[in-house]
């Protein structure tokens, strides 16, 4: 069963099963039957935070699950239901259409519903976390379904409890956002206010939507032409005394302070003076017009991207001291 389709770097793999969920009682069924319960399993959403190796011994769940509704409304906010196979991007520009405010700055972001809390999804300055308020799982073991809070999940930076210690162990099936009725638009990122003043369609959500698409599409490769994971490494977050040891020898390096006192640093920046902006490393690279993007310019297998990580993380940790964390999950 062929995955190649089924992860945005379009690495070659294969996997032992493929099964597509498309409702929620078929995981008790499968997990009764002997042919993919004596394998072990995972979840795959969109595929687009994934670095797959050739062979992957072991059942994917692929999550199909479809629906999004109005859940209920009170004087503050909009509660949206959506599940967890819902296309992230065609959902965002639903609610949008119903007039619901809250997710544009997270416009055009590949992957699913369920995916999204995953990492915490994060882009213009809005994260799920801030429009998140509780999901539903199922424990792939039990079959336990599950209420998780805004609590529960633990969200950082591109991190939640499902990386952490419940990595691997839930399907999300359905994800609730509420939506408030007083969303302000955050148009403060660079990129944005720039895009919405050449627009000049006001800073509606829906202008928001569209120069968010606009600069995405500028900077960001599109999966379906070149294959990639969006952001390869984590903007790394370190201390003040590397902060200041940094800006000491590069004064022009882009960082910004964090309200904990610590600083996070553009990975992209870093990777281009490390020299690696739209260079090649057999057939990978990183993306000629955002260097945080490692791209795969045709026939790349999970070996070729880890060497091109590992070349990355080196050079980088070479010249600032900075070690870069990788983004996607690896299977
Ligand atoms: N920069 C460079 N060279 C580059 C790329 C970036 O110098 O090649 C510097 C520039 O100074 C730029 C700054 O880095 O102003 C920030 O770049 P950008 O606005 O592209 O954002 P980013 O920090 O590189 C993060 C997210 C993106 C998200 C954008 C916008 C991470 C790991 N990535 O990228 O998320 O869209 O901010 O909020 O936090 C993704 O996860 O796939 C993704 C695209």
């Amino acid at each position: 069963s062929s995955l190649t389709a089924l992860n945005t770097l379009g690495l070659k793999a294969v996997a032992r099963h493929i099964l597509y969920l498309t409702e929620p009682t078929q995981i008790k069924q499968w997990r009764a039957d002997p042919l993919y319960s004596q394998t072990s399993w995972l979840v795959l959403g969109g595929g687009s935070n994934l670095v797959m190796s050739e062979y992957i011994d072991k059942t994917v769940l692929q999550v199909g699950l479809q629906g999004k509704k109005l859940l209920r409304e009170d004087g503050g906010a909009w509660y949206v239901a959506a599940a967890g196979g819902e296309a992230w991007h065609p959902f965002v520009q639903w609610t949008l259409a119903q007039g619901w405010g809250g997710l544009e700055n997270l416009s055009l972001i590949p992957g699913t519903v369920g995916a999204a809390p995953v990492q915490n999804i994060g882009a213009y300055g809005i994260e799920i976390k801030d429009v998140f308020e509780q999901l539903t799982a199922i424990h792939l073991q039990t079959g336990e379904q599950r209420v998780f809070t805004l609590a529960d999940c633990q969200f950082a930076y591109r991190d939640s409890v499902f990386k952490q210690a419940e990595a691997g162990q839930w399907v999300i099936v359905e994800v609730v956002f509420r939506l408030a009725k007083n969303h302000q638009t955050k148009t403060q990122y660079g990129d944005i206010e720039r895009e919405l003043l050449s627009l000049n369609m006001g800073n509606t959500p829906t202008a928001v939507a569209q120069a968010v698409i606009n600069v995405r599409q500028r900077k960001l490769p599109d999966p379906a032409q070149i294959g990639n994971a969006g952001s390869y490494f984590k903007n790394p977050i370190v201390s003040p005394a590397i902060h200041q040891a940094v800006m000491v020898a590069y004064p022009n390096a882009v960082a910004y302070a964090l309200e904990d006192g610590q600083y996070k640093f553009a990975a992209g920046w870093l990777i281009e003076q490390a020299g690696w902006k739209g260079k090649r490393f057999g057939p990978v690279g990183m993306y000629e017009k955002q260097a945080l993007v490692l791209v795969n310019h045709g026939e790349a297998t999970a070996a070729d991207v880890l060497a091109l990580e590992k070349a990355v993380q080196a050079d980088v940790h070479a010249m600032f001291g900075i070690i870069l964390e990788a983004e996607p999950v690896k299977w």
